[in-house]
């Protein structure tokens, strides 16, 4: 399938790179980003610069809360609506307005304008739906209990999508990402901040003992989960998507030492709040419905995160 595309979060990490594996498959894409500044708004300029010039891309600078959804929608054949507040940690107290505004009130405002428009849409949900369960591998049919302020919103989104198919036969496929790394990676997230430091010479903060794991995905294996999910044909659906390279955190320095050769202090901190203990992605569902078959294991992304930020800083 291809088409027109309206990509939401066209600027962020994931976002960039969707938007530039549609518009190689093909696709014409309109990207939305409102360039807020939980990180630096230049460095998403930088990733989205490979497209400007692009005639098969272009570009609405504009939050999803106060812009003409019903006018970007306009002859698009499909919706990948990545745009949110991301970030466990900083989800707590004052700063859980920003995660209401993009994560619930611009779904549904997403939602409101597709509702009679037949356009199927493609969610980037998140693992931390699932919350801190000792029932592992994680599936998609186990019970749903965040730990953290932003996992409730990005399953209040979720329940959005359900709802606005059961009323109105919206369309959707949710797809919940186990944590994403590789080029353009965020800067809070935890691979950034380690490589940084292996690289630059700082301290490696960790939040716990190290021991914590993670399924971790590598971006292209992200991308072509959504674009498995955009010929998805039924009504609805909701897939892992895990890279499979379930590792610890110890396990994910020691690759970032060898693969830098730097030797960074680590400093162990205190367990962030709504951080969980483990997560592991049962993908048997996707590889069955979607055929999606993740490539790229940890060591081959960690070099490609590492390489991208040697070329980068
Ligand atoms: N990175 C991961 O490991 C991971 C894991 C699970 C789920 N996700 C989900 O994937 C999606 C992309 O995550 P990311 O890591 O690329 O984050 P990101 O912060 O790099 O990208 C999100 C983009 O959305 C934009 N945005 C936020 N609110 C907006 C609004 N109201 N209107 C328009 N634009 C807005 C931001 O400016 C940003 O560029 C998010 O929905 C996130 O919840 C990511």
């Amino acid at each position: 399938m291809s088409g027109k595309a309206l990509v939401t979060g066209a600027a962020g990490f994931i976002g960039s790179h969707l938007c530039e594996r549609l518009v190689s498959d093909g696709w014409s894409v309109t990207g939305i980003d409102s360039f807020t500044d939980y990180y630096d708004p230049q460095r998403k300029r930088m990733h989205i610069s490979g497209l400007a010039g692009s005639k098969s891309f272009s570009l609405v600078e504009e939050d999803l809360n106060s812009c003409d959804l019903a006018a970007h929608l306009e002859g698009v054949s499909c919706v990948f609506h990545l745009a949110a507040q991301a970030g466990v940690r900083r989800s707590w107290g004052a700063e859980f307005s920003h995660y209401i505004d993009s994560n619930i009130l611009a779904t549904q405002k997403l939602l409101e304008a597709m509702k009679d428009t037949g356009i199927p849409l493609v969610y980037s949900s998140s693992s931390s739906v699932y919350g801190d369960t000792r029932d592992l591998p994680m599936r998609e049919d186990h019970v749903t209990s965040p730990v953290s302020p932003y996992g409730a919103t990005k399953l209040s989104a979720e329940h959005l999508c359900e709802l606005y198919r059961v009323n109105f036969g919206q369309r959707y496929v949710a797809l919940r990402y186990f944590t994403v790394y590789g080029p353009r990676q965020r800067p809070d997230m935890a691979f950034s901040r380690f490589i940084k430091a292996a690289l630059g010479g700082g301290e490696i903060e960790v939040y716990g003992d190290g021991k914590q794991t993670r399924d971790f995905t590598f971006v292209f294996d992200a991308l072509e989960a959504n674009v498995l999910a955009s010929r998805y044909e039924g009504d609805w659906n909701i897939f892992n998507v895990g890279g499979g390279s379930r590792s610890s955190v110890l396990d994910v320095i020691e690759i970032i030492r060898r693969e830098t050769g730097g030797d960074p202090p680590v400093r162990f901190m205190e367990k962030a709040r709504g951080d969980v203990l483990d997560t592991w992605a049962d993908t048997t569902k996707a590889a069955g419905e979607l055929g999606f078959s993740p490539t790229t294991g940890l060591e081959e992304g960690l070099r490609r995160e590492i390489e991208w930020y040697r070329d980068h800083s």
